[in-house]
């Protein structure tokens, strides 16, 4: 592949953003005859584990927190009496095995003048919109005598106002299960609600598993919020990496995703403690992932838990581990397998007959991090036993390993804007030899809090043009964390993708830098070279080891226009994507060779903002948006102006 960056020259002096000195315009050249490479379909897809409360206060519908009441053995967290009830939980009257514990509700008090009951705040607030049904479900027994009724109701932030409300009747002292829809009026939007069951009648009820959902993407039954499905969908994605990361592995060995515990009825899984630091009911399992993936048409990139957790347990390769191994293959086939298999017999009576395609499976998550040495062994035992039963699918390591040759190797990378754009270039010099291909399976310019800002989009598309240069070797990718609640004690990692809140939801500035890249690049790599780019000194900060300041690393100089073409081999369109860092105009020409003529009118989607910190919020959730625009001045050789802080894509139809 012909290099993309060659030449430097020195436009800026000695600090990363001050006043260019006027030399020749960087050229950006075009080989439109030369297919560098085949641009790959799997480049551009999701990451995501339950962190952020991506999940449960995030995508998963469910509006009530802590649900199932397992969130706390000390008291029933989230969760407050009405009225003069009292509530607690208790052990003695659980629904079943998987939910051992029930909310206990003393309404001996309950009058028609104070009823008493339970109420929930939701995930930072249970919203509402105007004419809209709800659907409430519930298990819950009385104590003898006891028939209720019970009043489900949505309550305003006053405490008073009723939005919508249900009567359930006819409780027993048996456990039973109650569904029942809240259907509000014309009311206002808000968030700020709360939702509440109580009574008049008194009496001792016991509760588990409240549940009340909005209406769900798609319509799914314990389905996903229907405005961050949007955003992602907008995104093209081609696959999704699940479900983690760190939520894979657990803090211990029994705290890893156990999916065999996530599947079925939602009444018969237990939750489980998530790394990052709260509660999974689980009722976001592993047929809801594939779910999400039939819903955005992506498919799934199936982590699977190898025996090591983050803690640092791990479990001997040998036969300590065939048990694990066992259940990854069983996990394969819940996936593909068909009905006639056992676990795809499982998935058709979970509800979904169909199997679904699976390409890649990744054996684990961030390994390296295990220092017993253990992941080579652990590797090739996951890696021989799949490769036996399913000699299709490719094996993704996620450490170097002796040994083995992994199908695909996943590398992450969290860095600064600088970091990205001084590393923009490394795949070009990669050496093609290796059969094992790259996986970013986690990247990100961590640059803004909660979500990325501008700095953040530039140093991302920095980094997505040389990953798109090179996507012959970098075949697969996705940015992480994808998704955070931004309400207070929502973030556990700052710099996510998307942020939300419990009533609306937005981009940062990154997202929309990945949704122009990921729409619009067609199948081919084009050949491209470069003179004169300009450059800016940089000079990494010294890190501090053990307290200790260290030497500063060296300093380097770091190019400030980015760029990579692709073309849709159908229609003969070229992307030309240039990434102008700096908070000057640079101009560029650009030439391009190969092909007989250029249209000079075309279209050009341009992100761009004032100020490096600028970004988007949920006070201000489009502040930084693309602009598609129609444009002219085009052609074989054109010099064009790219604007400060900017990202472009040029639509150019060949003649
Ligand atoms: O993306 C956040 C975390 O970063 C992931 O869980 C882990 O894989 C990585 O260390």
């Amino acid at each position: 592949m012909t290099l993309a960056f060659v030449g430097v020259s020195v436009a800026f002096a000695s600090s990363a953003l001050n006043a260019q000195t006027a030399v020749a315009p960087a050229v950006l050249r075009i080989d439109a005859g030369k297919v560098a490479a085949k641009v790959s379909p799997m480049l551009y897809g999701l990451m995501t584990e339950e962190i952020n409360y991506s999940y449960e206060g995030g995508l998963y519908g469910e509006l009530i927190r802590n649900r199932s009441f397992k969130a706390s053995t000390n008291g029933a967290k989230f969760w407050s009496a009405l009225g003069g009830g009292t509530i607690t939980l208790d052990a003695s009257t659980p629904l079943n095995a998987a939910l051992n514990v029930s909310l206990k509700l003393d309404a001996s008090s309950a009058s028609a003048s104070s009823p008493a009951g339970i109420a929930n705040g939701g995930y930072w607030g249970i919203p509402v919109r105007p004419k809209t049904t709800y659907q409430v479900s519930f298990y819950a027994r009385g104590a003898d005598g006891f028939h209720g009724p019970l009043t489900v109701a949505i309550i305003g932030s006053n405490g008073t106002t009723v939005l919508a409300s249900v009567e359930v009747s006819k409780l027993t002292s048996d456990w039973k299960k109650y569904e029942v829809n809240l259907t509000t009026k014309k009311v206002a939007p808000s968030k700020d609600n709360t939702f509440a069951i109580t009574t008049t009648a008194p009496g001792t009820i016991w509760f588990q598993q409240v549940s009340l959902f909005p209406p769900t993407f798609h319509h799914r039954a314990n389905g996903n919020r229907t405005d961050i499905m949007q955003l992602l969908a907008d995104m093209n994605p081609k696959f999704l990496r699940f479900p983690g990361g760190n939520y894979l592995e657990g803090d211990y060995i029994n705290t890893r995703f156990d999916w065999k515990k996530t599947i079925g009825d939602i009444s018969q899984r237990p939750g489980h403690e998530s790394p990052w630091g709260y509660w999974s009911t689980d009722g976001f399992g592993l047929l809801e992932y594939l779910d999400w993936c039939e819903d955005l048409q992506m498919e799934p990139l199936l982590a699977v838990f190898a025996g090591y957790a983050l803690k640092h347990d791990y479990i001997k390769p040998g036969p300590d581990l065939e048990p694990y191994v066992q259940d990854a293959l069983d996990e394969i086939e819940y996936v593909t397998g068909d009905t006639g298999t056992k676990w795809g017999a499982q998935r058709a009576k979970d509800g979904h007959p169909a199997p679904f395609t699976l390409h890649y499976v990744e054996v684990g998550n961030e390994d390296s991090f295990d220092k017993s040495g253990s992941y080579d062994g652990r590797f090739a035992q996951f890696n021989d036993a799949i490769k036996a039963k399913y000699p299709n699918l490719k094996i993704i390591a996620t450490a170097k390993v002796r040994g083995r040759e992994p199908d695909v190797l996943d590398e992450h990378y969290y860095r600064s804007q600088e970091e990205m754009e001084f590393h923009a270039h490394d795949y070009d010099t990669y050496p093609r030899s290796s059969p094992t291909k790259i996986f970013c399976g986690e990247w990100a310019t961590r640059v803004g809090s909660p979500t990325p800002n501008m700095a953040g989009a530039l140093g991302d598309a920095a980094w997505m043009t040389g990953m798109e240069r090179n996507s012959d070797i970098v075949l697969i990718s996705c940015y992480a964390p994808l998704i955070v609640n931004v309400s207070p004690g929502g973030m556990q990692w700052k710099t996510d993708l998307i942020g939300y809140d419990a009533m609306s939801s937005y981009g940062s500035p990154a997202y929309y830098a990945q949704k122009i890249f990921s729409t619009h690049h067609g199948d081919e790599v084009l050949a491209t070279s470069s003179e004169s780019i300009p450059t800016f000194h940089w000079q990494p900060v010294a890190r501090r080891r053990n307290g200790v300041e260290q030497a500063p690393p060296p300093a380097h100089e770091v190019p400030t226009l980015f760029f990579d073409a692709t073309r849709d081999s159908k229609s003969g369109t070229i992307y030309l994507k240039v990434v102008n860092s700096r908070g000057e105009a640079q101009p560029a020409q650009i030439q391009i060779s190969g092909v007989s003529k250029i249209a000079e009118k075309g279209q050009s989607i341009t992100l761009k903002a004032d100020k490096v910190d600028d970004t988007n919020s949920i006070e201000e959730p489009m502040k930084i948006i693309p602009v598609m625009e129609k444009t002219k001045g085009l052609g074989a050789n054109f010099t064009r102006s790219f604007p400060p802080f900017s990202i472009t894509v040029l639509e150019l139809k060949g003649e």
